[in-house]
């Protein structure tokens, strides 16, 4: 089984021709609703590739007494994943405010609301013993997080950590902290360089460079996404691999980080090494991009190994 303890949002989109800077205006043909928030999508990349197997999927998260919160959670349902531990609170259910340019970039901007009151007794003991993988993100509280990690340590259940949005912690104590907790990371270009900032570790711009001082020094498998370049782990004997990502025109981004990181879930839960779990997971994030939206380019299972034959 695959948990994942996270976020779920409702994505309100605007594409625009350029992102606004700060104190500008700029106009919009239209605003889209998606489904999204870093949880949820890892959670519907994770499900569709888990399609016809074995592996279930389920999401520990929190959503408000709304319409959006409703939505959210039937759509997680028909996407197959087991929603029995999604509840339902008093404050509003999270909004992500998206801009996207013309090549497919974005700006997000999340009101965390019902994410926000996401507890580590949210995850009960019985779920937590039938995971093989337990998945963590960055929009919910960090201290439930930690809590949820110590106790998936303590059942033997392996802990991907996907440190986004950057965290907003300064200590050096506390990223070690979360770090010695986890067994693979995930993070992107930015995140790794940020990270490598508060532990005191020069990296020089060389993401690389940061991920190889996160996985030498706190232990965990340090994954680091880079867009068009692939991704690359460091083991923390300081082995590199890397996967490639096939060249595409992308029609919008958001998410693909997501599917990199539900996908890899699928690949480790069914025993695949970590090289392999990236190329499915690289493939699978390029597809994401084809499409709007956050969980709509994700591909189904068939879809995915059809697209690795052609390769
Ligand atoms: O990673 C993309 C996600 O970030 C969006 O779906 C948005 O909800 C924010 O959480």
């Amino acid at each position: 089984m695959i948990v994942i303890f996270g976020s779920i949002n409702m994505d309100l989109v605007a594409r625009v021709q350029r992102i606004a800077r700060p104190g500008e205006t700029v106009l919009s043909r239209r605003a889209d609703s998606f489904f999204g928030g870093k949880g949820a999508n890892q959670a519907v990349a994770a499900a569709r590739v888990s399609q016809g197997g074995p592996l279930r999927v389920a999401m520990v998260g929190a959503v408000g007494n709304d319409p959006f919160g409703e939505a959210c959670r039937k759509n997680l349902d028909e996407n197959g994943v087991d929603v029995s531990t999604i509840r339902v609170t008093d404050e509003p259910t999270g909004c992500a405010f998206i801009t996207v340019d013309e090549t497919g970039e974005n700006a997000i901007t999340v009101a965390s609301g019902a994410n926000m009151a996401l507890r580590s007794d949210d995850l009960p003991e019985s779920l937590l013993s039938k995971a093989s993988v337990l998945v963590l993100q960055m929009e919910v509280p960090i201290a439930d997080s930690l809590e949820v990690a110590a106790r998936a340590r303590r059942a033997g259940v392996k802990l991907v950590w996907n440190f986004a949005p950057v965290p907003a912690v300064k200590e050096r104590s506390a990223i070690a902290e979360l770090l010695a907790v986890t067994d693979v990371l995930v993070v992107n270009e930015h995140e790794a360089l940020a990270i490598a900032d508060v532990i005191g570790e020069r990296a020089d711009d060389d993401f690389l460079c940061a991920g190889a001082d996160i996985s030498r020094l706190f232990g965990p498998t340090c994954i680091v996404t880079a867009g068009s370049r692939g991704a690359y782990a460091i083991t923390p004997d300081g082995a590199q691999i890397h996967a490639t990502a096939r060249p595409i025109r992308p029609v919008d981004t958001t998410g693909a980080g997501d599917t990199f990181v539900g996908v890899l879930a699928n690949g480790l839960a069914e025993g695949l090494e970590v090289g392999p779990a990236m190329e499915r997971a690289c493939a699978a994030a390029s597809l994401s991009c084809l499409t709007a939206g956050a969980q709509a380019g994700m591909p189904q299972r068939r879809a995915l190994e059809h697209h690795l034959a052609q390769a």
